[in-house]
């Protein structure tokens, strides 16, 4: 028989070990469900047997009472900050490598230093003291000699363990306590449902680290508990010396190497690398992924690896010669708004849009800021002559995260969304569960003809290559151009009347029109600009129908018949050459000798690609790659971005890199543009 202090311990080694699986090394092995049985045998078996709890049960994560006030800690080792360079170019590393060089006075001869290249994650310094292998404490940085207990919210964090098996008899595991983008968005979300239930008190978070500062400073572990957070280690404080049995490490890898198989998190990007080329090509490598990434970062982090090159460079005031952060353009800034103006997009759509002081956020200047719509414009309270903070994040559209109150005049006006369009006047309308208000003029807006235009001549579209929005402004406020087929009757007089344009760019216009002439039936049909027929769609409908007028005549039933058509789209399709004006824009249109090829039905059919995937790489002699492309889908090929096993051809043009590489390394076939010409059957030019 064995105990039930036995059993304790048993279940206590188990719900340990699958924690770890499940939080810090993402492979659970069992179910959740029995994990949680586990867990509730162990919680009946403490509650029959008090004296069984133990501070590092897992039980014992969220629990007891809510504190009054912080305790203060002295940190037994200082918690150093870094020095920071704000150079964000590659020259920033570079500048760190050559003080790091010189301070040991390493010669030119001397072989390229080792570094250790980290994440700069943006969250909160933590120091977790160990004891025993017990977690006994949870600091914040505070100035660095004396931080906060805050260990009753820190053992709410899943990835923080709070026994540790083989571990010295001390231990401070320093790191970063953050929240995953995903967990904030979810946190935000229920704050918002919150609020609209009219619980007080409330609020949303601004970003994540504002809202993991706000877990971790709380006196109630509960609402700690409710705000998801994670753990990366980076270091350590205080540790067992040797000569009393401790570790040792000879570099800073070898240190994080122990602190992963004690069961802490380090961040799968760490890694060691030569020189300062090793670090620029670190910095560039995260600064392409920052975007990815689940987690927020604001730079990186560079370190000398062998611990004896660290204490031979010391500090300097409270920092170390030995690391730097080096930073990336910042993603959030604070500017002012100007102006809230309503933009009228193609499909009559008003989209509310900041108009902001010029500020350098995300590697650009930006000047505008969308608000998205009446909803969002309202939730955020967006005034004229607000201080907003403003966030770019790679290619993202820039939005206005949020308002700063305190700077707020005082007679700020509220925004409301306009219910006349402002272009051309007519009633704008919201229909029931949309969030948008929509100009109801159709093609009488100005701004909706514009944008039509623009639309049809796209790249992707039927391509009017120079048909540029300067151009479309132009014809479409001089009245040259009311629908589509005008752009066909253009001539050249109507031409090089207009403002900037002289007679070789009008005769470049007139040609780009007449090759637009030759086209495919589903650029035809994305070009026509139905609502919700984006590009994928518009593939779709000329497979399923081969024909542009059995796509004109479907009926919905048929249209909810092809792939990817569900009853939203169906309608539009039907609504739109349900209107006379339409089909004859069609038929004009063809009148003007716009062709393209129609055929058989192909959907289901079986094509001579069918199944296949290809990848495009580097340029090809005489095909752009959307050509390519367009063929190698016609054939029913699909076509991937990226090669792996499932790749089953790679097209390669002139200065293929990479993706050329892989194929190679993979055995996968690789031909060129005339081999591809070959494939579909086409005499090669
Ligand atoms: S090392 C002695 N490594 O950046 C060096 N810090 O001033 C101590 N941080 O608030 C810090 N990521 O919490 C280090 N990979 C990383 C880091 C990192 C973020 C934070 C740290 C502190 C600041 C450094």
């Amino acid at each position: 028989m064995t105990t039930a202090a036995e059993q304790a311990a048993a279940l206590r080694e188990q719900l340990h070990h699958h924690a770890h699986l499940y939080y810090v090394l993402d492979a659970p092995t069992l179910p959740d469900a029995e994990y949680d049985r586990l867990f509730k045998q162990l919680q009946q078996l403490e509650a029959q047997h008090p004296e069984l709890i133990t501070p590092d049960s897992p039980t014992q994560r969220v629990g007891g009472k809510a504190l009054d006030a912080f305790v203060s800690v002295r940190h037994a080792m200082p918690m150093l900050s870094i020095r920071t360079e704000t150079d964000t170019q590659a020259s920033g590393a570079q500048a760190f490598d050559t003080r790091v060089r010189k301070e040991l006075a390493l010669s030119e001869s001397d072989p390229a230093v080792d570094y250790v290249a980290e994440l700069k994650f943006d969250g909160l310094a933590m120091s977790l003291r160990y004891e025993q292998g017990v977690l006994v404490q949870a600091a914040t940085r505070g100035d660095g000699e004396t931080g906060e207990d805050v260990t009753h919210n820190i053992r709410t964090i899943g990835q923080i363990p709070l026994r540790l098996s083989h571990a010295p008899a001390v231990l401070e595991v320093r790191g970063e306590v953050y929240m995953a983008r995903a967990d904030f968005e979810a946190l935000n979300e229920r704050q918002r449902a919150r609020i609209a239930a009219g619980e007080k008190g409330e609020k949303t978070f601004v970003n994540p680290r504002n809202a993991a500062a706000g877990a971790v400073r709380q006196l109630d572990s509960s609402i700690a508990a409710q705000r998801p957070l994670s753990f990366f280690a980076y270091g350590l404080g205080e540790i067992t010396p040797a000569e009393q049995g401790g570790p040792t490490f000879a570099t800073h890898f070898e240190l994080l190497m122990a602190l992963k198989t004690w069961g802490f998190p380090v961040a799968e990007q760490t890694c060691c690398v030569q020189g300062a080329a090793g670090l620029v090509d670190f910095h560039e490598r995260m600064g392409q992924l920052r975007d990815a990434l689940p987690f927020d970062i604001d730079g990186v982090v560079y370190k000398v690896n062998r611990l004896d090159w660290q204490r031979q460079l010391g500090f300097v005031t409270r920092e170390p010669r030995w690391a730097v952060a080096h930073k990336y353009p910042a993603q959030e800034q604070l500017t002012t708004v100007q102006a809230i103006e309503v933009q009228v997009g193609r499909t009559g759509k008003l989209t509310p849009v900041a108009k902001l002081a010029p500020v350098f956020v995300g590697g650009v200047t930006v000047t505008n800021a969308t608000l998205h719509n009446e909803d969002e414009a309202r939730r955020k309270d967006v005034r004229v002559g607000d201080t907003v903070v403003v966030r770019r994040a790679g290619d993202v559209i820039p939005e206005v995260v949020s308002v700063v109150l305190d700077k707020r005049m005082q007679d700020a006006q509220i925004f409301t969304i306009p219910h006349e369009c402002p272009v051309c006047g007519s009633l704008a309308v919201r229909e029931e569960e949309e969030a948008d208000y929509r100009c109801t003029g159709g093609l009488f807006c100005g701004a909706q003809r514009k944008q039509a235009f623009l639309h049809y001549a796209h790249r992707r579209a039927v391509e009017i290559e120079d048909l540029g929005d300067k151009l479309v402004e132009q014809l479409v406020d001089a009245g040259v151009v009311k629908t589509l087929p005008d752009l066909y009757h253009l001539d050249f007089t109507a031409l090089v009347t207009l403002d900037r344009m002289a007679e070789k760019s009008a005769n470049k216009v007139l040609a780009s029109i007449e090759k637009s002439k030759q086209t495919t039936l589903p650029r035809f049909i994305f070009g026509l600009g139905i609502r919700h027929v984006g590009e994928a769609t518009a593939k779709a409908l000329a497979r399923h129908f081969g024909k542009m007028d059995a796509i004109m005549e479907a009926t919905l039933e048929q249209l909810l018949q092809v792939s990817d058509v569900g009853p939203t789209v169906a309608q539009s399709i039907r609504t739109f050459f349900d209107q006379e004006h339409n089909r004859k824009v069609v038929e004009q249109l063809r009148a003007c000798g716009v062709t393209w090829t129609e055929g058989e039905p192909t959907e289901g059919a079986s094509l001579p690609l069918t199944g296949q995937t290809f990848v495009i790489t580097g340029t090809l002699p005489t095909l752009s790659r959307d050509q390519a492309k367009d063929m190698l889908e016609a054939a029913g090929a699909k076509v991937a971005g990226s090669v792996s096993k499932k790749t089953h051809c790679v097209l390669a043009g002139a200065e293929a890199g990479s993706k050329l590489d892989k194929a190679i390394e993979l055995g996968i076939q690789v031909i060129n543009e005339q081999g591809l010409l070959a494939l579909l059957g086409h005499s090669s030019v």
